[in-house]
């Protein structure tokens, strides 16, 4: 590292949640001196009276700011937090955030006693989104997907995870996919793209869902190639079996891709283990997941995916076996499944709130879950995730006292700033 040049920009007068791991030592960037994590709070790796040192949108160094060197100050631009807690960007690591229409119509229909499985086998659900996202132009579905980025990018989302899967087309599948890309284009976002092809089985291929699983291994996953790093698959009882599922994975594992699974949501089906197995990044919803599942995916270093939106709006009763993942060292990321069916959410902060509220999760698990885990389901966790030297300078800046506070309140958005690789961000 050189310290004789001036950094682009230093962040001082902030409270920093790092989220380092607890072996972490900072490295002071001019004495050499370790920062210890333990210097105020270990949970959130809490650094207090420390600068952040950015050089072309990347950490370079962490210091205690008596230590800083003074610049030319017009070498070097300043940011002073005046108190408030840095954290970094928050990581949205499961979304289907590009879609036609809503589902309010739905909904009203499972407050009157409608289930989410009796809608969806009567040609509705997944597929009543697919007639709407298929008669979307592609302005349609930007328009409306940027609509609702914003909200996310307004609570500091930095990174996002977006699937396809309202397609179920090749030519809506990359559709969709070229949407999301889009995205990343217009606003200070990164996009992590997945091709979610079964998703459920279109009205073409109704009563031959192994032929839809052709169609997505030798057309659909070939053509994606250059517009997805993950393939994801709905492994339920309304959708694909393990079979059709082992698929779908051995033909992304072919493409180079990545696999991601929604697994063991409504029902145990074994797919967790199973993708795991074939080194999943993450294993996503997992209500009904076993012990021994845990297991295997500690084993082969799957994320666990929580999602409390979609637990909570279909008004699950059987809770993610939290325990487990935590007795079994499985690293929990935590996000939004922001879709027009079973979570039309567009509030990370408030899944944190539902992690906590509804799933026993700790505020300070449910930050790891939308930073350094989120970083891990996305396999981005060289790069984001956490306040360390080398990583990307994204953050965000609160105008809290203590971390807790982020979760703790809802409905309440105490962001004051977004910095998107060291540059504050306006949308
Ligand atoms: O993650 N589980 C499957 N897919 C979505 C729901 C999609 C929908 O209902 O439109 C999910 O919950
Ligand atoms: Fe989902």
């Amino acid at each position: 590292m050189n310290t004789d040049l001036p950094p682009e920009t230093i962040f001082s007068g902030f409270k920093i949640a790092t989220m380092a791991n607890a072996s972490t030592a900072f490295v002071c960037g001019f004495s050499g001196k370790p920062i210890y994590r333990s210097v105020i709070d270990g949970e959130y790796g809490l650094l207090e009276n420390v600068s952040i040192g950015v050089r072309n949108g990347t950490i370079s160094w962490l210091a205690l700011e008596e230590e800083i060197p003074t610049h030319e100050p017009s070498l070097v631009q300043r940011v002073d937090g005046q108190g408030a807690l840095l954290t970094p960007g928050l990581i949205d690591c499961h979304t289907h955030l590009v879609y036609g229409g809503n589902r309010a119509v739905e909904w009203e229909m499972r407050l009157s006693g409608k289930t989410y499985e009796e809608i969806a086998l009567s040609g509705g659900g997944i597929l009543s989104s697919v007639r709407a996202t298929r008669a979307a132009s592609e302005q349609e579905l930007f328009d409306s997907a940027a609509n609702r980025l914003r909200y996310l990018m307004m609570e500091g989302v930095t990174t996002i995870e977006i699937k396809s899967g309202y397609g179920l087309d090749v030519e809506n599948e990359l559709k969709i996919l070229r949407v999301a890309r889009q995205l990343e284009q217009h606003f200070p976002i990164s996009v992590e793209t997945t091709l979610l092809g079964a998703h459920a089985i279109p009205p073409e291929f109704k009563g031959n869902a192994d032929g839809y699983v052709r169609l997505v291994c030798e057309s659909m996953i070939p053509q994606a190639r250059d517009l997805c790093s993950s393939v994801d698959a709905f492994c339920e009882s309304i959708a694909f079996d393990l079979e059709q599922t082992r698929h779908v994975f051995e033909a992304s594992a072919k493409a180079g891709l990545q696999i991601k699974v929604h697994a063991e949501q409504l029902t145990h089906t074994g797919a967790a283990a199973m993708a795991a197995e074939m080194d999943a990044v993450s294993a996503d919803h997992l209500e009904f997941l076993s012990e021994s599942d845990c297991e295997i995916m500690r084993h082969h270093g799957t994320v666990a995916t929580l999602l409390p939106g979609a637990f909570y709006c279909l008004k699950e009763k059987q809770k993610p076996p939290v325990n487990a993942l935590r007795k079994n060292g499985v690293p929990i990321a935590i996000a939004t499944d922001s879709n027009p069916g079973s979570s039309p959410v567009l509030s990370l902060l408030l899944m944190g709130n539902m992690a906590c509220n509804l799933f026993e999760m700790t505020p300070a698990e449910s930050l790891a879950g939308m930073t350094r885990n989120g970083a891990m389901a996305l396999r981005l966790q060289q790069e984001i995730g956490t306040i360390e030297i080398g990583k990307r300078a994204d953050f965000a800046a609160w105008n809290v006292n203590s971390p807790a506070e982020l979760f703790y309140s809802i409905g309440h958005n105490p962001c004051v700033g977004v910095f998107k690789a060291g540059k504050e961000t306006r949308f």
